[in-house]
């Protein structure tokens, strides 16, 4: 049977009726009436009872319309179960992105093209007054070396005595990773848009470049670490005084697959509001400003 005549078949059985059948499937008649006759014509039965107005299906027309019940329940879960794997599917690059550590990256670096859709994706991160709070320093090749002076400056200035493989692991930091950014955080000074809400921009914004390096196929972390605290370095840098260092970003290829992550159960971030009856602060009649409770 034609599968676009089993809703009209049913609907059918539901009205008990052509006018109203046809009415529920938005059809005319005409075509119900069509359908009908098809289906005789193909099992070769009469599937409903003669006479007008309707006068009910014979037995062999309940034996279709219980099997047209038995296909549509099928198909109907079918595609909720085609529905549920395209979601999953949509989601799966968010649910499976880990963090990937230096020591696990390796070659080939993401392009310069690569990386720019990265920052592109940060750009399409949520930002009240869209005033994009941080920005991305990004080192080249050659200037690793550099930097790593500066890493080994610093934690000497931390740690004079630092042993020397300490100090070959501050080095290391700066030039381990085949590429490498400075994630900074810029609050810009308007009154209108709180500096949390440009915090929370700004982590919103770092979240989508980790995600957009990952679905490009790449491995990514973000550290930060004591140096990102340290003034000298910081200047070094180019951070102005309105800015912090949030940290570095090492990326590369994926050399060595980090663990699974462990599931958190969603109860321990979700729950439902319940409301509390405020009572009037003492002496003004007004309600408390926090009435609401996790
Ligand atoms: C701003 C920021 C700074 C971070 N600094 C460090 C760090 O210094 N050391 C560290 O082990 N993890 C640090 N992390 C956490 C890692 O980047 C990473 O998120 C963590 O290892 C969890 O891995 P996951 O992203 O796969 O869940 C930092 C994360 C953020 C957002």
């Amino acid at each position: 049977m034609n599968q676009d005549h089993l809703p009209l078949l049913l609907a059918l059985q539901r009205e008990q009726d052509w006018a109203r059948a046809a009415q529920a499937c938005l059809v005319p008649q005409a075509d119900l009436k069509q359908a009908v006759a098809a289906a005789e014509h193909e099992y070769g039965h009469a599937l409903i009872r003669p006479g007008d107005p309707f006068q009910g299906f014979t037995a062999e027309g309940e034996k279709v319309v219980a099997w047209a019940q038995e296909f549509s329940d099928a198909v109907a879960v079918l595609k909720r179960c085609f529905a549920a794997s395209k979601k999953q599917a949509a989601l799966a690059p968010l649910l499976e992105r880990r963090s990937v550590s230096p020591k696990r990256l390796g070659l080939p670096a993401p392009e310069a093209a690569d990386i720019d859709q990265m920052i592109t994706a940060a750009l399409s991160a949520p930002d009240h007054g869209g005033l994009h709070p941080w920005r991305f320093l990004v080192f080249s090749a050659d200037q690793r070396e550099r930097l790593a002076d500066l890493f080994e400056q610093e934690k000497l200035r931390r740690d004079p005595l630092a042993p020397r493989e300490d100090v070959e692991r501050a080095r290391e930091h700066a030039t381990r990773s085949p590429a490498l950014l400075a994630f900074i955080v810029a609050p810009k000074a308007r009154m209108r848009v709180p500096e949390r809400e440009q915090s929370l921009a700004a982590g919103a914004a770092l979240g989508n470049f980790l995600n957009a390096a990952h679905q490009l196929g790449y491995g990514a972390i973000m550290l930060s670490g004591e140096r990102c605290f340290d003034p000298v370095l910081c200047a070094a840098l180019g951070v102005q005084p309105a800015e912090y260092l949030a940290g570095f970003i090492s990326l590369g290829s994926v050399a060595t697959v980090p663990p699974q992550r462990k599931p958190v159960p969603l109860d321990a971030v979700r729950s439902s509001w319940t409301p509390v009856e405020a009572a009037p602060e003492p002496g003004t009649g007004a309600l408390p400003l926090n009435t609401l409770k996790r």
